[in-house]
């Protein structure tokens, strides 16, 4: 790409051009937030997803988002800006080995948090994001059997908050996981007026010490409607933008993982840049398509999500 581009401009432009719409989740860097059309967690995502009037949706988040926007809206182009944009908890969970797991469970129904491949979602009878989990768990019998997958720690923390006894599958966040506790509990120490929020994806140790707990959405709201002026954000640093644009007067301090670095960044949201951005609506490339099949059978669980999620 020609460096003289400016390309907010230019993503601007292509914008009105192609009449696309920009869908960006919180972890994407600053400059794609600020470009974005809509910022949202994965629930709001996809609910943006499902009634866009847009004819191209660029989708600035990791692969299994940009699958659910087409389950949704399969009339669409949907576009990314870097097919390798994984996420560990859905590579965790392979769809042929956890279809053996399920018939090793036929009695059970099957919860998937949207962090999996189409492949798991159309094994689901319903999906679940981190800010509908408790409520949609709720609305089963309490002596329903239920497998949980593929995030053990959201899974957990949905067992522990709704009194359940949920079968987990043994997949985790490597973003969410590698908090440390021992860094953060110092950091406590160090601004004893600040609140500790964090994200369910954590590991319990972690959410045990939690003032509150929340998708990226619950977390903002919560920096925003809280009195307190100092937070220690135990989630993907990419979200601290959005905190800092809301309340400028807060301070906010993102916790450390335990690998030596500063911040905790997912190495897929932050494969995407401005550039990938820009070549990808110019080239309509790299396109999600889906198998019909496929996409009708995942579609169930996700319409599921969505009618009790409004
Ligand atoms: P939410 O934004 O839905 O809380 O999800 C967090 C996440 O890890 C997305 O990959
Ligand atoms: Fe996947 Fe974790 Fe990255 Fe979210 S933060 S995309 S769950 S690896």
């Amino acid at each position: 790409v020609d460096p003289t581009l400016d390309l907010f401009e230019e993503i601007s432009k292509l914008k009105k051009e192609k009449n696309a719409v920009i869908l960006a989740h919180y972890y994407q860097e600053a400059d794609i937030q600020d470009i974005a059309d809509y910022i949202g967690d994965s629930l709001g995502l996809a609910q943006e997803a499902e009634k866009t009037n847009a004819d191209m949706i660029v989708f600035a988040g990791v692969h299994f988002m940009a699958e659910t926007a087409k389950i949704l809206n399969p009339t669409k182009k949907v576009v990314i800006p870097d097919f390798k944009a994984g996420c560990s908890l859905s590579d965790s969970c392979p769809p042929p080995m956890f279809k053996l797991f399920k018939e090793q469970h036929p009695d059970h129904v099957v919860v998937s948090y949207i962090n999996c491949s189409a492949g798991i979602k159309a094994l689901s009878d319903v999906i679940v994001t981190s800010s509908n989990a408790r409520i949609i768990v709720d609305s089963f019998p309490k002596d329903q059997k239920i497998i949980f997958a593929p995030d053990k720690n959201l899974g957990a923390y949905i067992n522990k908050v709704t009194g359940r006894n949920m079968l987990l599958w043994n997949g985790a966040c490597i973003v969410h996981e590698i908090f440390s506790l021992e860094k953060i509990v110092k950091l406590k120490q160090q601004h004893p007026n600040a609140k500790f929020i964090a994200h369910p994806e954590c590991e319990e140790e972690v959410l045990k010490l939690a003032d509150f707990i929340g998708s990226t959405t619950g977390l903002l709201k919560y920096t925003m409607e809280s009195d307190a002026d100092e937070f220690i954000v135990a989630t993907e640093t990419g979200i601290l933008h959005q905190m800092e644009k809301a309340s400028p007067h807060k301070k906010f301090i993102p916790a450390p993982p335990d690998n030596g670095c500063a911040c905790n960044d997912c190495p897929h949201m932050k494969r995407n840049t401005l550039e990938k951005i820009y070549l990808c609506m110019k080239y309509e490339l790299p396109e999600i398509t889906m198998d019909e099949e496929l996409r009708l059978a995942a579609k169930k669980p996700i319409d599921r999500m969505l009618e009790i999620s409004k």
